[in-house]
């Protein structure tokens, strides 16, 4: 079971030293933080295990804005996130710049945790199977890459998808890509368990309850008490 805990555009060098020195992550329970790309050294350092937010799929070149693989690797940083919700809604990111930026991060040697889900248009008409299929369709396969389950309609919101609605999509997901799959959106420390029991379910990828030590502390814990 992995826990990513996804920053955002939240903490500086300084907060994200604070938050993995005063953080213990628990036993029996994978667990990493995504931290903006200022802080990601400052958390190396302080010695979690660390996924960037995003990575592109050059080695180098005029991509102002953008970082490589390589560069992720060179901090130390053992992962990334790509396709996140917030990317493809704000900055253009589409489903095959997704998968290009997942597949070279995986030639490089890093992690991946490629989010999909659908927003809620799209399921109130019965599209979140083919959006799900469209999306994870385009990914490269591999032994480092996760899939995340992010409903958009549950980012951010305080809407959860009940257990059984996260179990669906998680159980197709896995009929498209045959790969551990997180649930995404307000995940918290009441319905962690819930949501982390269901079967399909391989962990989750955290919002906000993921900026206070205690939460994500809470969280791990019970993610560590379900299955290892
Ligand atoms: P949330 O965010 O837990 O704040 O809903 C999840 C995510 O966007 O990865």
């Amino acid at each position: 079971m992995l826990i990513a805990g996804n920053w955002k555009m939240f903490k500086g060098p300084r907060e994200a030293e604070a938050f993995v020195s005063a953080f213990q992550p628990p036993s029996g329970v994978d667990v990493v933080v995504c931290p903006p790309y200022a802080s990601l050294a400052a958390a190396v350092a302080a010695g979690l295990s660390v996924y960037a937010q995003n990575v592109h799929w050059e080695r180098e070149g005029a991509f102002t804005g953008e970082v490589s693989a390589e560069m992720l690797l060179e901090l130390g940083v053992r992962g990334a996130i790509v396709g996140h919700s917030e990317r493809r809604q704000h900055f253009g990111e589409t489903d095959e710049t997704a998968a290009r930026r997942a597949a070279r991060a995986l030639e490089a040697g890093l992690a991946v945790i490629a989010c999909v889900g659908e927003t809620e248009d799209e399921r109130e008409r019965g599209e979140t199977e083919d959006v799900l299929a469209r999306q994870v369709s385009v990914l490269p396969n591999g032994e480092r890459i996760v899939v995340a389950y992010e409903p958009v309609w549950a980012i951010g919101t305080g809407k959860t998808a009940t257990p059984d609605v996260a179990a669906e999509a998680h159980a197709f997901v896995k009929t498209l890509l045959d790969r551990p799959v997180l649930y995404g959106g307000s995940v918290k420390p009441e319905n962690a368990e819930d949501l982390l029991a269901q079967p399909d379910v391989d962990g989750a990828l955290v919002g906000g309850a993921s900026l206070d030590v205690d939460s994500f502390s809470a969280i791990c814990r019970t993610a560590a008490s379900i299955r290892s």
